[in-house]
């Protein structure tokens, strides 16, 4: 155990990223952050609606990302010590043209702070299937030297005479945010709002929602991203963050945190697993850092502007009418960061009879039991890729990336591998 904690150290200061975490503990720590979660910083208890500062709460924020064009905010609230979230379908609409690179999360302070760099970000399953009101997680550029990141509390197990509150950035520049008091309105009373008014559009159903109204205050519109907090024991908890509204005193629904609690512990817990998003039957995307959350689905531009290989490779065969399989091997090393691998198969010729599209398949292989591949991060992963077809085809590897230079991976894996065994070689599934 000791020395789990140490790799999860070393890496912190190496990676500049706390959470690549091994244990429960860890995990734990990170959330709770030693109880040190959803202060304020008013030096009075009482909580008063209308204009405040954003000082106040150091876990309220925004995103800023300058386009050539324009510079977009996106109201952000800080979860983990190294996530914020904010709406999906807010950071999807922005443009992706070096991202991560210009974007800034700017918490508890005004907009002309410098603020922290976004290392990645990612969507929640839910997104563009089943709704478009979801969340999306922001992992920040963070290190074990900003001390000063205070996330807000996840929602405690029992209410306590709970107070709620609706806190909006309204000018960043000026520090102001809003706030209003609100009423906890019931589910069924809020579906049938939304019926009789005909806003129950399906798609914008959040899969997890809660739904609250203001109580008072002038005539507004919930911008998303609202956060819905409330206030007990001198601890602010985020309760939901807000999709567009109707209107503030009209029912409004907000993304449920603590349905979504678990997506967020889970994808911190997951960096350095390797994804797979299958695109189409002949197109795989395969990503694997070891510091950034996981993420799936196209290649945004940012993560195909440096290039590791590319390999084309025609296999002539057929026409038999009788399918083919060619199989690869493809490793991915613990020394590269692959922020894109796609896989494409195509027909080398364009033919109206090629009824039959190439398909192609990525297996893991597995070097050890599975436990130890699926929770051990640093080796290196095996995949077979696997390619049916049956006509000639064309089968293209484009790798994107960058060297991990930070860390002597060979000490490092030295010291992991002296501790374990090595098991036999067994075949892992899909
Ligand atoms: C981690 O937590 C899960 C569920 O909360 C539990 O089943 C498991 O035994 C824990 N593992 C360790 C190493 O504490
Ligand atoms: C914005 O923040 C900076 C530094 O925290 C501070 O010096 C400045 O006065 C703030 N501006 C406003 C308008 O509050
Ligand atoms: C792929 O790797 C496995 C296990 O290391 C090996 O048994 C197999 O022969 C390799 N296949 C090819 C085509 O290199």
């Amino acid at each position: 155990m000791k020395f789990v904690k140490l790799i999860t150290v070393l890496q912190g200061l190496l990676f500049g990223n706390e959470a690549i975490s091994y244990s429960n503990e860890t995990l734990r720590e990170h959330h709770n952050n030693l109880g040190n979660c959803g202060v304020d910083k008013s030096p009075i208890s009482v909580v008063y609606e209308g204009i405040g500062k954003i000082e106040t709460y150091p876990w309220l924020g925004v995103l800023i990302y300058p386009s050539n064009d324009k510079r977009y905010i996106t109201s952000v609230v800080l979860v983990t010590r190294q996530i914020v979230i904010a709406s999906a379908m807010d950071i999807d609409k922005l443009p992706k043209q070096d991202f991560r690179a210009r974007s800034r999360v700017v918490l508890g302070q005004n907009c002309s702070n410098p603020g922290i760099r976004v290392k990645d970000y990612s969507y929640h399953p839910d997104y563009n299937i089943n709704t478009y009101s979801t969340l999306a997680l922001i992992q920040l550029e963070t290190n074990y030297l900003m001390t000063y990141l205070q996330p807000i509390c996840a929602p405690p197990r029992a209410l306590d005479r709970p107070r709620f509150y609706v806190m909006t950035i309204d000018d960043c520049k000026r520090s102001t945010i809003k706030i209003h008091k609100m009423a906890y309105v019931d589910p069924e009373q809020c579906k049938i709002f939304y019926k009789r008014t005909e806003l129950d559009i399906e798609k914008m159903w959040p899969t997890h929602s809660v739904c609250a109204k203001a109580l008072t205050g002038v005539e507004c519109v919930w911008s998303s991203g609202a956060a819905l907090v409330l206030r007990q024991n001198n601890k602010w908890s985020l309760i939901g963050l807000g999709i567009y509204g109707p209107g503030c005193k009209a029912p409004s629904r907000f993304l449920e945190y603590s349905q979504y609690k678990p997506w967020i512990l889970n994808s911190i817990a997951r960096i350095g697993r390797p994804t797979v998003s299958r695109i189409s039957t002949s197109h795989i995307i395969l990503r694997r850092s070891l510091s950034n959350v996981q993420r799936y689905g196209p290649c945004d531009p940012e993560e195909v502007k440096a290039e590791l290989f590319t390999d084309r490779t025609k296999i002539e065969r057929g026409p038999t009418y009788k399918k083919q399989r060619v199989r690869y091997n493809f490793t991915i090393f613990s020394n590269l960061e692959y922020s894109c691998v796609v896989f494409r198969v195509y027909h080398y010729k364009r033919a109206k009879w090629f009824k039959d599209k190439p398909y192609i398949r990525l297996k893991r292989w597995c070097q050890s039991p599975k436990p130890i591949c699926y929770s051990f991060q640093l080796l290196q992963i095996d995949f077979a890729v696997e390619i049916f077809f049956k006509e000639s085809v064309v089968y293209q590897v484009m790798a994107y990336g960058r060297e991990v230079r930070l860390i002597d991976m060979k000490k490092l894996m030295g010291r992991v591998n002296a501790r374990k065994p090595y098991p036999p070689v067994v075949v892992g599934a899909d």
